[in-house]
């Protein structure tokens, strides 16, 4: 666990050795130490539909959030709203010390932002090997990116065994798998995981956890919308809880841990 984090945007205020005195005037935060990630006052609609209303997040660098709550609370709109899927109505998006709310979803992807959507998202026709090599930056050069791959295959030795084959012919799991596999292979700044473990069998559940923990390792954060609550739990530092539209609260897991777990509908 990595709760209580030094660069924890949640600890404002709070001291910290070889911070500045009580007394002297509060600097702003340095660059690196503003969240990764802020949602300020974001109202989002589809269409006629008001779907959030007034949210406001932040995901501190290094750091996992949970997103949690019922049904319809809106949390896979937030998903969209941070990738820029779904635009904001109101309010504002920062990324890495840039205000992004108008920046298109591909540039959003160029700055960092990844997403691992509900469902599958594997290029079918491509076959695995060429499903995870695409991510892979170009001046990265052949053997760093042979690296990349097997580092992925390691985390993954059943997409190994299919490297070969047609993304479109694998199971649903495994294209699930090849998708989180390929963000092994580039790592970004932030990943925004909805609901990867949808429909997937307990052990696939395990090594997809196993590889949200090696990728937030690797120093990536992670804004994760999670159905297993007590897995989002044991991998975030950070919950919010969501429902229709709003934040009803947010905190340190070990503060909302309790609240999280005795929800209804959760
Ligand atoms: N494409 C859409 N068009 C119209 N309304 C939508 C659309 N997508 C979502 N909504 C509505 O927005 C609200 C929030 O939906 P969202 O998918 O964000 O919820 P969620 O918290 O992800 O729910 P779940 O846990 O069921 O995935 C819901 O009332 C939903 O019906
Ligand atoms: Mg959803």
């Amino acid at each position: 666990m990595s709760a209580g984090r030094p660069d924890d945007g949640f600890n404002d205020g709070a001291a910290t050795p070889g911070g500045p005195s009580p007394s002297a005037p509060a600097p702003p935060p340095a660059p690196d130490q503003a969240p990764l990630l802020e949602l300020e006052q974001v109202h989002a609609a589809y269409g006629p539909f008001r779907a959030l209303f007034g949210v406001s997040i932040a995901v501190p660098r290094k750091s996992v959030v949970a997103l949690l709550g019922p049904n319809g609370a809106g949390k896979s709109t937030v998903a969209r709203v941070v990738t820029g899927l779904v635009p904001v109505s109101s309010g504002r998006v920062r990324f890495d010390g840039r205000d992004v709310t108008d920046v298109r979803t591909y540039q959003r992807a160029r700055l960092g932002i990844a997403y691992a959507p509900e469902g599958r998202s594997v290029f079918s026709t491509l076959t695995v090997e060429e499903n995870l090599a695409l991510p892979a930056r170009s001046d990265r050069g052949r053997a760093a990116t042979a690296a990349a791959l097997e580092k992925a295959f390691q985390a993954f030795p059943q997409l190994a065994a299919r490297r070969r084959q047609r993304a479109g012919t694998l199971s649903g799991g495994e294209q699930r798998m090849l998708s989180l596999a390929s963000v092994l292979v580039e790592p970004p700044l932030l990943l925004v995981v909805d609901e990867l473990s949808l429909g997937l069998a307990a052990v696939v559940i395990d090594s997809v956890f196993q590889t949200l923990a090696a990728i937030r390792d690797a120093g990536t954060s992670l804004l994760i919308v999670e159905q297993h609550v007590d897995r989002a739990l044991s991998l975030a530092d950070h919950v919010v809880l969501l429902s229709k539209g709003e934040v009803v609260r947010q905190g340190p897991v070990d503060e909302m841990r309790a609240l999280a777990t005795s929800l209804p509908g959760m």
